[in-house]
């Protein structure tokens, strides 16, 4: 029987990389469940889809809270009430204290529309145009203080063709995120990536 870890996916819109996490859940050997889809914004267009999906949600606005570290921690505990003990961060728009990235050290994932270290931050697309890369791509990684920082887990990588827009290449790079994000939680779930130092050793499934 596959050992579920129990995972909390924190969004703040559209959602679309937490669908393909909970479409790839639905398979029955995946080694990991939704147990929260968490958003910062009562708004986000991806609540509406967890809860078709029957999955528990909740909205904790950063705006109730008169600083980060009370907000980082009622979130925290809404995680941890859930049974949680994984964190997905899939186009969650706000910065976290170090507390809670700590709290959480190897098991809180995000992914950045990079190939990481280039490209940290908002933006991304516009500036990879503006530096004329001939290639793009995504970045699964744990999450550490610095934003967009920490061992990365899995990426991949597109072209960027002669005529892309921001538009046109974030959605080229978008099909690549819905693919190693389920991949990469699959291999974090299953206990297969170590973390040396600032880098991520995954190791081969057992077959
Ligand atoms: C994605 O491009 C993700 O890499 C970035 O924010 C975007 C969120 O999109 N962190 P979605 O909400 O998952 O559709």
């Amino acid at each position: 029987m596959t050992v579920r870890r129990k995972v909390a996916v924190l969004i703040s819109g559209r959602g679309s990389n937490m669908q393909s996490l909970v479409r790839a859940c639905a398979a029955p050997d995946y080694p990991a469940e939704i147990v929260l889809v968490l958003s910062n914004r009562a708004d986000a267009a991806g609540l509406d889809f967890a809860r078709e999906a029957g999955i528990a949600t909740a909205v904790i606005s950063h705006k109730d809270f008169p600083d980060r570290a009370s907000f980082d921690a009622a979130m925290d505990a809404e995680i941890r009430r859930h049974g949680a003990d994984l964190i997905c961060l899939a186009g969650f728009m706000r910065l976290l204290d170090s507390a809670i990235i700590e709290a959480w050290r190897d098991r809180m994932i995000n992914i950045h529309p990079s190939l990481l270290p280039s490209f940290r931050g908002l933006k991304t697309h516009e500036r990879a145009l503006e530096a004329g890369v001939k290639l793009a791509g995504c970045s699964v990684h744990f999450v550490r203080p610095d934003v967009d920082t920490g061992p990365i887990i899995a990426q991949a990588a597109v072209p960027v063709l002669p005529d892309d827009t921001p538009d046109s290449l974030a959605a080229r790079v978008l099909e690549q995120e819905h693919l190693i994000y389920p991949m990469a939680l699959r291999m974090v779930a299953e206990g297969r990536v170590r973390v040396e130092g600032d880098r991520a050793i995954v190791e081969a499934p057992v077959e």
